[in-house]
């Protein structure tokens, strides 16, 4: 058994900068499922907004967050949230991380869909990867932190594990750490820990297709899901419009909103813009729009994709501000500057998720989140571009200062057994698992995508009921993998996706129903 104070699961920004927060603090140990800076952060291209210059204000980003949220965000959040902005950019900053400015010194900001103004402050079009490589260096010289790489969280660990019986009434549910697979070994590993911080991420692999890379698979969410903790607003998942059309390929390429906000227009088949037909900010309208828009268009010609015409701005600004698309496209055959590039609408992002109040905590004591996989409030139905990454820092920072403060109060639990590794090899089962992930991807593309009806969610939750109990059982009697567990951990995701799909009698923000119709407020 291993003792932390700190115990810190993922090394996306949210894992990352709350660690260097608490590092002076106590003993931090960062686990991570893949290599360190695999995660959605490193491939964030737009940027982080806030604001930073006179010429915009908190209250304009506070109001376009607020319309982007259909009305549904946590007002208190939001305006706490932007009006912190600046001061945890000043850290990033001291991280060491690079945004581009212009030749006067100041930063060069761009804007996104649902923005009233340039706020994006960004790294070319790599952003995310930027601050990955700056806080790794970061979290590298600390001599308080360790990170140990391949390490999978099975469970969060709590009352259950000494033998209670956990409700989602219990009160005071308390976390001790969390059951760890080590993927090199195979062995399961106890984390005992005062703190545990869960920053692991999105959900995008619930769908067909997504932007988001394969450690996305909703392992935290699902955790706490299954440890009676509090899990809301999963009914707003967040396509981005425009992902690279290239169907062989997963994830799918980015194709970043800020191409969209330097002058790139949305076109059809036959070179037509048609933005005009849904929404008086074309091309720069929020995400649900323009992902509805280019969904029914897709639906009405019959295409599987439309077009991004980014030609007019020429080869220079195309390579200069944007070299990462501009070298992909070349790379499967487009010059932007020549050809349109095609585009289709891809799951992106996670608006719900674990609730957590403004210190980072959630409804489990001890257990804080932060992140994609943190439910704040700030985004409500719908997240405003670049809102993502400042949520993040924002969230970690309160954890953090909140946790500094506890973790004195708080003792490790050495009453927690090990882990129970019964259970057969059953490898040639384990194409079942390949197979039920790419079966549920199917449902949830076909059925809980973009556009949904009663009828669509209650035929994906009857299919999926079948793929869970298939799955429960192959759980039961088989040696644990991490295949296996992700598996269990999208099937918990995609129903509490539908769960609260079906129970929302509306069209809000992402979450939009045939049989209820919007109505306009
Ligand atoms: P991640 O960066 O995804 O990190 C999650 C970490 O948890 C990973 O290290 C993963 O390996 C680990 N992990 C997961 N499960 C486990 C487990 N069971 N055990 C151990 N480790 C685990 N947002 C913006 O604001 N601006 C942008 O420009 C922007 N662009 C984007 C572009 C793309 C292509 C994508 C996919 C997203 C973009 N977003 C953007 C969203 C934003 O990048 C993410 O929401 C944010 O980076 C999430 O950070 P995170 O720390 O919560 O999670
Ligand atoms: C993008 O660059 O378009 C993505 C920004 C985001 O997801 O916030």
């Amino acid at each position: 058994m291993k003792e932390v104070d700190f115990l810190v699961v993922g090394s996306g920004i949210a894992g990352l900068t709350f660690a260097l927060k608490v590092a002076d603090y106590g003993k931090v140990c960062i686990l991570t499922k893949a290599e360190a800076s695999e995660g959605s952060t490193k491939y964030a291209q737009g940027g982080i907004a806030a604001v930073i210059y006179d010429s915009d204000s908190f209250d304009k980003h506070i109001q376009d967050t607020l319309i982007a949220g259909a009305g549904i965000c946590d007002e208190e959040t939001v305006r706490m949230t932007i009006t912190e902005a600046p001061n945890r950019i000043r850290d990033l900053v001291q991280y060491g991380i690079h945004f581009d400015k212009r030749p006067d010194g100041l930063y060069d900001l761009h804007r996104e869909g649902g923005h009233s103004n340039f706020r994006i402050l960004h790294h070319k079009d790599n952003t995310g990867a930027e601050m990955e490589r700056a806080l790794l260096e970061e979290i590298h010289r600390h001599p308080n932190i360790e990170l140990l790489e391949n390490q999978y969280a099975v469970e969060i660990i709590t009352q259950h594990h000494l033998g209670q019986w956990v409700t989602h009434h219990t009160p005071n549910i308390e976390c001790y750490g969390a059951y760890v697979l080590d993927s090199k070994t195979q062995k399961v590993e106890t984390y005992l820990a005062k703190v545990t911080m869960l920053a692991t991420g999105g959900i995008g692999n619930v769908y067909t297709t997504t932007t988001n890379p394969i450690t996305a698979t909703g392992d935290g969410v699902a955790m706490v899901h299954r440890a009676r903790g509090k899990v809301a607003d999963m009914e707003f998942v967040q396509f981005h419009p425009t992902s690279l059309y290239y169907p062989t390929e997963r994830p799918a390429f980015l194709i970043t909103e800020a191409l969209r906000g330097a002058g790139a227009v949305l076109k059809d088949h036959w070179g037509r813009e048609f933005m005009q037909k849904y929404d008086s900010r074309l091309s720069l309208a929020p995400r649900d729009i323009v992902a509805r828009a280019i969904d029914n268009e897709m639906k009405i010609s019959g295409y599987d994709h439309l077009y991004l015409d980014a030609r007019h701005l020429g080869k220079a600004e195309l390579m200069g501000k944007f070299p990462n698309i501009y070298a992909k496209c070349l790379d499967v055959g487009i010059n932007i500057a020549k050809e349109m590039i095609p585009i289709r609408p891809a799951a992106h992002y996670q608006c719900g998720g674990i609730v957590v109040d403004h210190n980072g905590e959630s409804s489990i004591h001890h257990l804080y989140a932060a992140g994609e996989c943190a439910r704040t409030g700030l985004h409500g139905g719908n997240r405003l571009a670049s809102n993502s990454l400042l949520e993040a820092v924002v969230f970690a920072h309160h954890a953090a200062m909140h946790a500094i403060e506890q973790v004195r109060n708080i003792s490790i639990c050495h009453e927690v057994p090990a882990w129970n590794a019964e259970g057969m090899e059953l490898n040639e089962e384990m194409v079942l698992v390949t197979q039920t992930r790419k079966e549920l991807q199917e449902i949830m593309s076909n059925y809980v995508g973009i556009v949904r009806s009663n009828l669509r969610l209650q035929r994906a939750f009857d299919r999926l009921n079948l793929i869970y109990r298939e799955t429960e059982d192959l759980y039961k009697r088989s040696v644990l993998t991490e295949d296996l567990s992700e598996l269990r951990n999208l099937i918990a995701c995609a129903y509490l996706i539908i769960r609260a799909a079906s129970q929302r009698k509306e069209s809000v923000g992402l979450h939009y129903s045939v049989d209820y119709p919007p109505v306009n407020k």
